[in-house]
């Protein structure tokens, strides 16, 4: 079973390894799973209800049990994630993800960043593929960003040492970045990829960059039949603009990946087409959109649900559920392809119900 999948090939979305450690299990009955649905802010409610749309047009053996996360305060005074969304996620280890509003400077933490903390979801996996039909600067990129999604800029260190001086502490660990030096290269192997690139700055910042960089060329040495580079972080984005398709899986520490996956998410298309996985330890995933709330145009009906869409292929190619996932992935691109439904952000005036009908009858 597991063999047959492999030969599944990855069009915009991904396999991801864990696939592996699924085989055989529930994934593969028809037998409907519980996917928790965080529909999230702005936008989110309206994408999210088209791909729910199109997944009962496409007869897609899930129930959805959707949760708020509209952060609750708990006896401590901090605000938190309500306790019923974790326990749906806990028990379901699967779900799919609107955009989540962010305070910025005040209020609760980013609740993205509180999801991935609490499940420890540790890679972030963007798939960046030019779309057929949708003309942009760039084609034929085909490449993947795999992001450390725990720790860098991102752990929540930071302090005050005298007014007016903060410092902000990037945490690398030989654990993490092992963890995810190895998802890059059990990714290369799923999905018949040739090259992981990892993508450092270990000429700056020696000590944490450098560890990141040993624990990558250790995890190289142990799969040969991958290619193995290394890069500053720079001279990638540097070659990124001028040629994308030189890349195939790059690999880097959190922030680094947060910057350059919305680069290359450019590249194709803009966020509103580019899907993604959050993967963690014992199976959990969250799959996202990866743009934010759209405020200006929430409400509206104008929303794009094609990023959210293939966020949700993806859940299902992990799940196992290939032929459904290539279903609707092929109906969604042949509506793209052929140009007369588009939403304003690809240059048309559907409505985002529009989109989501032409969608629904292509699967008819
Ligand atoms: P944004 O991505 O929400 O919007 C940027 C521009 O892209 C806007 O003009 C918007 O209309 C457009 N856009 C975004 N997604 C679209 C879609 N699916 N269809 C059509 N147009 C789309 O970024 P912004 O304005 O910086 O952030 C707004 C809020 O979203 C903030 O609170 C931020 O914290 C949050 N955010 C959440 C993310 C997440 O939950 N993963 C990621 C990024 C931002």
């Amino acid at each position: 079973m597991a063999a047959r999948m492999w030969r599944y090939a990855v069009r915009i979305n991904v396999e991801v390894p864990s696939i592996r450690r699924l085989a055989g299990k529930r994934y593969f009955s028809q037998e409907p799973t519980t996917v928790t649905l965080i529909p999230g802010d702005g936008i989110g409610p309206e994408i999210s209800a088209s791909v729910q749309q199109i997944f009962a047009a496409a007869q897609v053996p899930i129930v959805w049990e959707a949760v708020d996360v509209t952060p609750v305060r708990g006896p401590d005074g901090k605000t938190k994630i309500p306790p019923e969304a974790i326990e749906s996620m806990a028990r379901s280890k699967l779900g799919l993800k609107g955009p989540l509003a962010t305070p910025v400077g005040k209020g609760h933490m980013s609740l993205n960043l509180a999801l991935r903390k609490e499940f420890n979801l540790y890679a972030n996996v963007r798939p960046c593929k030019s779309i057929e039909g949708y003309k942009t600067p760039y084609d034929n990129v085909d490449l993947v960003t795999i992001r450390e999604n725990t720790e860098g800029e991102y752990s929540g260190i930071e302090h005050m040492i005298v007014d007016g001086v903060v410092q902000s502490i990037k945490l690398i660990t030989e654990p993490a970045s092992r963890r995810v030096a190895e998802f890059a290269f059990e990714f290369a192997k799923a999905n018949n990829r040739g090259t992981v690139t990892a993508v450092h700055k270990a000429n700056i910042m020696r000590m944490s960059d450098g560890l990141f960089l040993q624990c990558c060329r250790e995890v190289a040495e142990k799969h040969k039949e991958v290619q193995f580079r290394e890069m500053y972080l720079d001279t990638v984005c540097l070659n990124m603009v001028q040629d994308p398709t030189k890349f195939d899986v790059l690999v880097m520490p959190n922030l680094y990946g947060d910057i350059l996956s919305d680069l290359c998410a450019g590249l194709v298309g803009g966020l509103g087409v580019t899907p993604s996985g959050n993967i963690g330890a014992d199976n959990v995933a969250i799959f996202e959109s990866v743009h934010g709330t759209a405020p200006d145009i929430a409400g509206l009906d104008k929303a794009n649900p094609t990023a959210l869409l293939l966020s949700a292929v993806m859940m299902l190619r992990h799940m196992g559920l290939n032929a459904q996932g290539d279903m609707i992935e092929n109906a969604a691109l042949t509506v793209i392809r052929e140009g007369k439904v588009l939403t304003g952000d690809l240059g048309g005036k559907a409505s985002c119900s529009e989109f989501t009908e032409a969608i629904c009858d292509r699967l008819a």
